[in-house]
């Protein structure tokens, strides 16, 4: 996730976690020695943002989730109706209001052998955590540093693996810096994206622009919502394709979209001030019309908050 792990309040009665087919305290949570998660990163995930009980995007998730099992041919643990049910569940029982919600399948345990079983029964793990609104508010308002990396992950990262050692070595160069995102950069000089965002300019003519989608980026679902969002709008000025870091240093705006954080504006890259080096009036209002297209698409999914308050932890 993007946002720094800023806890709100800690979950009266302890975290729940659900791990194939139960649901335990977080603490005792655990997988088998030879999960194919744990040991080859054979494994996929997402991360729901939860908003005021609402989950956020929810069939978006639930589709690059299939997507994502069907391209590493991992079994769905379940079919999508009572998946759903699980999530509510988990939600639900962590009497999660904000914060986000966290799915992984993994190929399950096997005798350690690098081929894949021809036959395998899927983990499914769920955890969920609170985390701090006026925090992830503070960040769109100030706007977020940004520094770049060089991209170093596989050809195949539209597929959401749990395979993320080169967004967290890039993640932790960001944070090292003073950052909080770092922009991958692929060998002709061009960005891909966020070590965990999706990247965006506003180019000084007023053009959006956002990498195409390819196996280079992973398929964000914010990155969605937004341009499904400005196409309700009737805004056209977007271009879908590869933009260079120059063009990204000379940008009137930037941002960058994800689950964790929605739209969060970005006001430098490597130390350069981008635009005025404020967040701009632009994202501002792509910030907007996202959060009120996503808050309208969840009104079906609401777990409302006084269910949450009143229902009994276990
Ligand atoms: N990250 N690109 C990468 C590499 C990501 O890991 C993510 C999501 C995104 C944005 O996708 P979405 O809008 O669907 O969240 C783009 C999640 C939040 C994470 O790993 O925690």
């Amino acid at each position: 996730m993007s946002a720094a792990p800023v806890h709100a309040r800690p979950v009266p009665g302890g975290r729940i976690a659900y791990v194939d087919g139960r649901y335990v305290p977080h603490a005792a949570a655990s997988v088998h020695v030879e999960d194919r998660g744990l040991q080859f990163a054979d494994s996929i995930y997402e991360v729901c943002a939860v908003l005021d009980g609402r989950l956020m995007d929810e069939e978006g998730h639930l589709d690059r989730l299939e997507r994502s099992l069907a391209a590493l041919a991992i079994n769905m643990p379940m079919g999508r109706q009572p998946l759903r049910a699980v999530m509510r569940e988990t939600i639900r029982r962590n009497r999660l209001k904000n914060g986000m919600l966290y799915l992984q399948v993994t190929r399950g345990s096997h005798k350690r052998d690098h081929p894949m079983p021809a036959a395998h029964r899927s983990t499914l793990i769920m955890t969920a955590r609170p985390i701090n609104i006026a925090a992830v508010e503070k960040r769109r308002l100030d706007g977020i540093a940004v520094v770049t990396a060089p991209d170093i992950r596989w050809g195949r990262c539209d597929i959401k693996t749990t395979g993320l050692l080169a967004n967290v070595m890039a993640k932790t160069h960001a944070r090292k810096a003073g950052a909080f995102e770092a922009w991958l950069i692929d060998g002709h000089g061009f960005v891909t994206e966020g070590a965990s965002t999706n990247a965006w300019i506003v180019t000084e003519e007023g053009v959006l622009v956002t990498r195409h989608l390819s196996p280079n980026i992973l398929a964000g679902v914010t990155r969605l919502g937004v341009l499904n969002a400005l196409a309700l709008e009737g805004f056209n000025a977007i271009e879908e394709r590869a933009f260079t870091l120059e063009e990204a240093y000379a940008a009137r705006e930037a941002f960058v979209t994800s689950a964790s954080g929605g739209v969060l504006p970005v006001i430098s890259i490597d130390g350069r001030r981008v635009g005025e080096g404020a967040p701009g009036a632009a994202t501002r209002r792509i910030h907007r019309l996202y959060a009120e297209f996503a808050r309208a698409a969840a009104e079906s999914s609401a777990v409302c908050a006084s269910q949450l308050q009143q229902r009994p932890i276990l």
